[in-house]
């Protein structure tokens, strides 16, 4: 045994098997083409507006480099919780006791899965899905229960009593992502009742994942946003919220996110933010504070984008006929399938040596994906068919 295998060996097997990221496979491949026009990460081509930015440097100017508060600064959970009364009404207590604020969404997930799955334990993870999810859920011990979304009609379904009756009796919590990364798969108020239904009478904690709630081009809420467990659900519910700065307020590079929980559970979340990052950086705090209190428009800007591309795509893609798929309910990717094409992470490899264009292989998202390609649309429309372009060049 050489000593590299020896060392590999060495460790604890739900960290050495977790799995290598699909997207970062054909981004390590074609980042550095010229000319290439990336699609394949959840981010668009806007950076942080100066607004949010100033306010880092100023709090960095100002000196604001200690330790701080675990759960996030007070300004910042309550500008949280005025934000969450200003997108879903005042009728859910959103009071700043159930924010607590996080290194990313990622890390918001982390934390969630943590606190209620680990070894012994499983849980529910419909699919395709952003993989982070199921890693983060076996790298703390737990046994993944994948269940297949259909995808019919051009749509993708989720047959909720299919879902959870994959539960078993070590099953702890069920994730649902709404609107989703990779599908667009969105759940009406009526599938969000039956999720919260089946999850309280089994007994399982849902980690609610609406990061996407703005990305909604449907009817409900006049448009505005997605309907969401607030509608309908209690405020001790047994549900963990995860959120993050990245995608309405464009600051995926910052890391910051958020949970939401019960008070009660405040504690343990604390500790487990005390044993991993130990807090976020006052400075980058303060410019979230700034997203939230003053970034609306901003999003405003950001949604239209994303619906402006998802148009620039939606027609394009008609033009393919061996391309059969409706425009995405909500986020901001277009997950379709090549007739006659199976193998995505091929394909993703032959668009970027051959057509100059990044998507993510639908191989990255779980069971069920395999040859589907995933294209994030929030992007200025002209590089976006330019793209488009290319791509029905290549494949017509
Ligand atoms: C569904 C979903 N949840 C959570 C996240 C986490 O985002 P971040 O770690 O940048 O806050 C992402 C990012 O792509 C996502 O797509």
């Amino acid at each position: 045994m050489s000593i590299n295998q020896g060392l590999l060996d060495a460790l604890r097997p739900a960290a050495r098997l977790a799995p290598a990221s699909g997207i970062v496979e054909m981004v390590n491949h074609g980042l550095e083409r010229e000319g290439l026009i990336p699609l394949w990460a959840g981010e668009g081509d806007l950076p942080t507006p100066k607004f949010i930015r100033n306010a880092a440097v100023a709090s960095l100017g100002a000196g604001e480099t200690f330790y701080t508060y675990q759960r996030g600064i007070p300004l910042l959970r309550r500008a949280i919780s005025d934000y969450m009364t200003r997108l879903y009404g005042d009728a859910f207590p959103f009071e700043p006791e159930r924010f607590f604020v996080t290194g990313s969404g990622m890390q918001a997930i982390q934390i969630a899965v943590a606190s209620v799955a680990g070894p012994g334990s499983s849980v529910l993870v419909p699919t395709p899905t952003w993989p982070n999810f199921p890693a983060a859920a076996e790298l703390s011990g737990a046994e993944v229960i994948t269940v297949l979304m259909a995808f019919e009609d051009g749509r993708w379904q989720l047959d909720i009593d299919t879902l959870f009756d994959a539960a078993r009796p070590d099953t702890k919590a069920v994730f649902i992502n709404s609107p989703g990364n990779p599908t667009g798969w969105t759940a009406s108020d009526e599938e969000l009742q039956k999720i919260l239904s089946r999850a309280r009478r089994q007994g399982l904690w849902i980690i609610a994942d609406e990061i996407y709630a703005r990305f909604y081009y449907g009817a409900a809420n006049d448009g505005f946003r997605a309907d969401s467990f607030h509608d309908l659900a209690e405020p001790d519910d047994r549900i963990l919220y995860v959120n993050t700065l990245s995608k309405n307020w464009a600051m995926t590079g910052w890391r910051i996110g958020w949970i939401e929980a019960p008070p009660v559970l405040g504690t343990v979340i604390e500790n487990l933010i005390q044993y991993s990052t130990s807090g976020v950086a006052t400075f980058i705090q303060k410019a979230a504070v700034t997203a939230l209190n003053d970034g609306d428009d901003f999003i405003t800007e950001q949604v239209a984008r994303a619906r402006a591309g998802r148009d620039v795509v939606t027609e394009a893609l008609s033009k393919l006929p061996q391309v059969q798929v409706s425009p995405p309910e909500g986020a901001f990717y277009y997950f379709f399938a090549v007739d006659g094409v199976e193998d995505s992470r091929k394909l993703g490899f032959e668009m970027i040596d051959q057509a100059g264009i990044g998507l993510a292989p639908g191989t990255a998202f779980g069971p069920g994906g395999e040859a589907f390609m995933r294209l994030c649309f929030i992007r200025q429309a002209a590089s976006l068919r330019e793209a488009m372009d290319r791509l029905v060049k290549m494949l017509g």
